[in-house]
């Protein structure tokens, strides 16, 4: 749901109505002169008096919208939206310019998922300052470029228990996410899990899925005025602080309970090598100072809700992608069946060796990028991007998507799946520096989602033709290229059949 689409329930109409008075006490921030000389502030729509921006708003997959705008206004877009600026980065240049800076490490304050339901203990909300800062130096430790080699063999084995079911079972998407989810818990905690049902899952989808919902704008009216957040939970209308009060205690068992079971494995010397594990024992041995025990059970808490969607996204975009393609296939196909030969199948080590499924796995992430308009940053300071003035307090939006439809000189169109444009001279932007992020908030998980995408789409490639479902009579189903409209974006349902190949 965009922000427009508020003014359709009364909620959100009252929402609206009250965000407005606000916006009259706001207006100074959003009209004030620029701290950096004579800098203008980024172009953008004429707005209109209170509401602002409001109407101008994209209502349905912002990330095309602002695109749209972009055409008109340049790659970097101002609006004022009931008080609240709003930058959106459309090109690769100003998202990296912008998200590297220093004074964009900031997230925006959301009352009700931040402060009520406490995602600020995780790592994705958590504000900028010591805590995030401990936060990235225990990610960097156990998630840097080499210390994630220990992990290829749980993500190895991971994907080939899912290539060996996806012949029989009628659920292929299942069984790919319980593979990421698989991967990923045993990674953080050395815990194995059998399948979508296990307790662990079920609690952290429920915490994750409470997350998303709290995050569309006027979900939650408390956000837009703070103080309703001190009304006394009985309070009638409160069932905002109920709802947030459960998905707390949810959070908490999330973070806490698989914690609790590494220590008791670390205590009887039976946990094996993990996210948690390692750095408990660099915290024993004195290598990990001054961090608190709990700050490693919530960066490890959030580790589950920031890498299972977006991997499970990108291996779902694609088998969209290729079940149409049979050119694309057949041709990395023979690349591994050249190289690699039809005895095993593909490691993370071949990598090296397979440029054109390196190329599959760059455009599976180009196509359509599983978070289009990035993760939101606030600005802490007034700043400068692409030569315009940013003033404090901005949120900061980065355009993924944007970014993903720049053709380079390669002329081949966006909206379809050619690896050969990242072999070419004049390639597009490299989706590994836009589609997770820059600088001090970027995805600390890149490493080990990119070595699990390669290994899962090399494996498929490998194993599998991958064909569009049949109807009844045996015909091809033409799938729809279609994303949902939802911040975490993935392909609408559709069905596709696994041939194993010869
Ligand atoms: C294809 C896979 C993935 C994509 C496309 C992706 C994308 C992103 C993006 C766009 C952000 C926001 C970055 C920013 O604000 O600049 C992010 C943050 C984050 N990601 Fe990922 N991600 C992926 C996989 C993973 C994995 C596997 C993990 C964990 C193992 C993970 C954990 C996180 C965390 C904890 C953050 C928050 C960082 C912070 O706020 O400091 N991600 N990711």
């Amino acid at each position: 749901m965009g922000l427009p689409s508020l003014l359709t329930d009364s909620r959100a109409i009252a929402a609206v109505a009250a965000a407005v008075l606000l916006s009259v006490v706001l207006a100074t921030r959003t009209t004030r002169t620029s701290s950096h000389g004579a800098l203008p502030l980024p172009p953008g729509p004429k707005p209109l008096p209170l509401i602002g921006n409001l109407l101008d708003m994209p209502k349905q997959r912002p990330w095309v919208g602002f695109a749209e705008m972009a055409q008109t206004y340049g790659p970097v877009i101002s609006l004022s939206v009931l008080g609240k600026r709003i930058i959106v980065l459309n090109s690769v240049e100003t998202l990296v310019e912008g998200l590297g800076k220093r004074e964009l490490a900031g997230r925006p304050h959301l009352v009700v998922a931040g402060e009520l339901m406490d995602f600020n203990r995780t790592m994705v909300l958590v504000p900028d300052g010591p805590e995030h800062k401990a936060h990235r130096r225990l990610s960097h430790i156990a998630l840097n470029p080499s210390a994630v080699q220990a992990f290829t063999k749980i993500q190895t084995e991971s994907i080939r228990r899912c290539i060996d079911r996806l012949a029989t079972t009628p659920d292929y998407d299942k069984e790919i996410r319980v593979a990421v989810a698989r991967s990923i818990v045993e990674m953080v905690y050395g815990i194995k899990i059998e399948g979508i049902d296990d307790p662990f899952v079920v609690c952290a989808d429920t915490v994750f899925e409470a997350l998303g919902d709290a995050l569309v704008p006027g979900r939650y009216l408390a956000d837009v005025i703070p103080m309703l957040k001190l009304i006394p939970s009985w309070f009638p209308g409160a069932h905002f602080k109920r709802e947030a009060a459960q998905v707390r205690k949810e959070l908490d068992t999330m973070c806490d309970y698989p914690f609790g079971l590494v220590k008791e494995a670390m205590a009887s010397g039976t946990a094996p090598y993990s996210f948690v594990s390692s750095l408990l024992d660099g915290v024993k041995s004195g290598s990990i100072e001054g961090v608190p025990e709990e700050f490693i059970s919530n960066v490890a808490g959030t580790l589950y809700g920031g890498g299972v969607d977006t991997t499970y996204s990108t291996i779902l975009t694609f088998l969209l992608a290729v079940s149409i393609n049979p050119r694309v296939q057949a041709k990395a196909q023979e690349e591994i069946d050249r190289v690699i030969g039809k005895e095993r199948l593909p490691v993370f080590e071949d990598r090296v060796l397979l440029p054109y499924v390196r190329a599959v796995v760059q455009e599976a992430m180009r196509f359509y990028p599983t978070a289009p308009v990035g993760v939101a940053r606030l600005a802490t300071k007034d700043t400068v991007i692409g030569g315009y003035f940013v003033p404090k307090d901005s949120v900061v939006i980065p355009n993924a998507w944007a970014v993903s439809r720049d053709p380079g000189s390669s002329g081949l169109p966006a909206d379809e799946f050619h690896p050969e444009r990242f072999l070419n001279a004049g390639p597009p932007p490299d989706p590994s520096v836009y589609a997770f992020g820059v600088g001090r908030r970027s995805c600390v998980g890149q490493t080990v989602g990119e070595n699990f995408v390669f290994i899962m789409i090399a494996s498929l490639l490998a194993s599998y033709t991958i064909l569009p479902a049949q109807d009844e009579e045996g015909r091809d189903i033409k799938p729809k290229l279609a994303w949902l409209d939802t911040t975490l974006t993935r392909p609408e349902p559709f069905g596709c059949r696994f041939v194993p190949r010869a």
